[in-house]
């Protein structure tokens, strides 16, 4: 088996982690989680979303994030935009990159945007139009390929059904997502290969939750077939106001642990990154669903 020789992880901690916390955190906080990751040596972090504060009250304070960032060159900066009014708020918080987000179930789709899949393409077009003119990069990130909390398991020919839409109006890479952690290695792996169809390897990511412990088996099944992009949340924050019961993200240190006992390169430091992992844990008051920052967190006490 070949893996690849280095990975790309995107830590959506601040965005995927935070959105779903009840409790505000304070944009302070926020910022230094950014700040602590880009010193971890992250080169890609989705900071927030400029999505309706009705919906998800907790990223109402996306422009105040964006702009207390500490911008560091290398560092590519990414905020999910729905529609043209988020990206016409997000645009002067100037980001590298912003996510068009749809779904590969129409039941999801109406939960989480609103609209059908069909609308939320016809949304996303003039976004994508508008971000190509301000030079901004676009990405596309599709829920539910595997399975939804309304419609159950999901065909890949739904997921390729969207990422074919994604390309046609001009999406530059797309995240195959697993929301509600339900997937395993062979079904992920389907799911990859229809976004594959429309995507070249280097423009599809892994976006595994791990509500049911499968995402780094599915995190492995991903690399088997070439993927070297992939979402994490540090500590494993996370969950989608949207998907009932969904819980984080897989563990960016979780990943940075199985990809260095691979010999994959990640340019990620371990340690620094537990550290941000322990920050963020120690706000919310809990502690960190990362596996890898509790073995390490014990030793280092020991
Ligand atoms: P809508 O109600 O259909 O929108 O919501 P609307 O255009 O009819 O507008 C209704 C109100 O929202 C208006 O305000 C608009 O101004 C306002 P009002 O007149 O009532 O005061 N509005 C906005 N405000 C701020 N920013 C905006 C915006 N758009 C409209 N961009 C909408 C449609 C998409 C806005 C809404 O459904 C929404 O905000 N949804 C948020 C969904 C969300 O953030 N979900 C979590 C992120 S996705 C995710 O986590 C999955 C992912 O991680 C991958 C995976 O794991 O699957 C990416
Ligand atoms: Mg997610």
């Amino acid at each position: 088996m070949k893996y690849p020789a280095r990975v790309k992880i995107i830590d959506v901690g601040p965005r995927d982690g935070l959105q779903n916390e009840k409790q505000p955190v304070p944009a302070a906080v926020k910022i230094e989680l950014v700040q602590r990751l880009q010193d971890a040596g992250l080169k890609e972090i989705e900071v927030t979303s400029y999505v309706s504060p009705k919906w998800v009250p907790q990223m109402a304070d996306n422009a105040e994030v964006m702009a207390g960032i500490e911008r560091r060159s290398g560092v590519l900066y990414s905020v999910l935009t729905p529609n043209l009014k988020g990206f016409e708020a997000a645009v002067a918080s100037k980001p590298d990159e912003i996510v068009v987000f749809g779904a590969a179930s129409e039941a999801f789709s109406q939960k989480n945007i609103n609209c059908s899949i069909a609308e939320s393409i016809e949304r996303f077009a003039p976004v994508v139009q508008a971000a190509m003119d301000a030079g901004i990069a676009v990405r596309g990130a599709i829920s539910c390929t595997v399975g939804c909390p309304y419609e159950g398991e999901i065909a890949p020919e739904k997921v390729g059904y969207v990422a074919q839409l994604m390309k046609g109006i001009g999406v530059q890479r797309v995240d195959v997502a697993d929301t509600i952690g339900v997937g395993t290695p062979i079904k992920v792996q389907k799911a990859l290969e229809a976004a594959l169809a429309h995507f070249s390897i280097d423009q599809v990511s892994g976006h595994f939750h791990d509500t049911y412990g499968q995402a780094l088996s599915n995190t492995l099944a991903a690399l088997e077939v070439g993927v070297w992009n992939f979402q994490s949340s540090v500590a494993g924050l996370g969950g989608c106001p949207y998907a009932k019961g969904a819980t984080g993200n897989v563990a960016t240190e979780d990943v940075v642990y199985l990809l260095q006992g691979m010999g994959i390169e990640t340019g990620i430091d371990l340690d620094k990154l537990i550290d941000a992992g322990q920050f963020i844990s120690d706000h919310l008051g809990r502690p960190t669903q990362s596996r890898v920052a509790k073995a390490l967190l014990t030793k280092r006490a020991g």
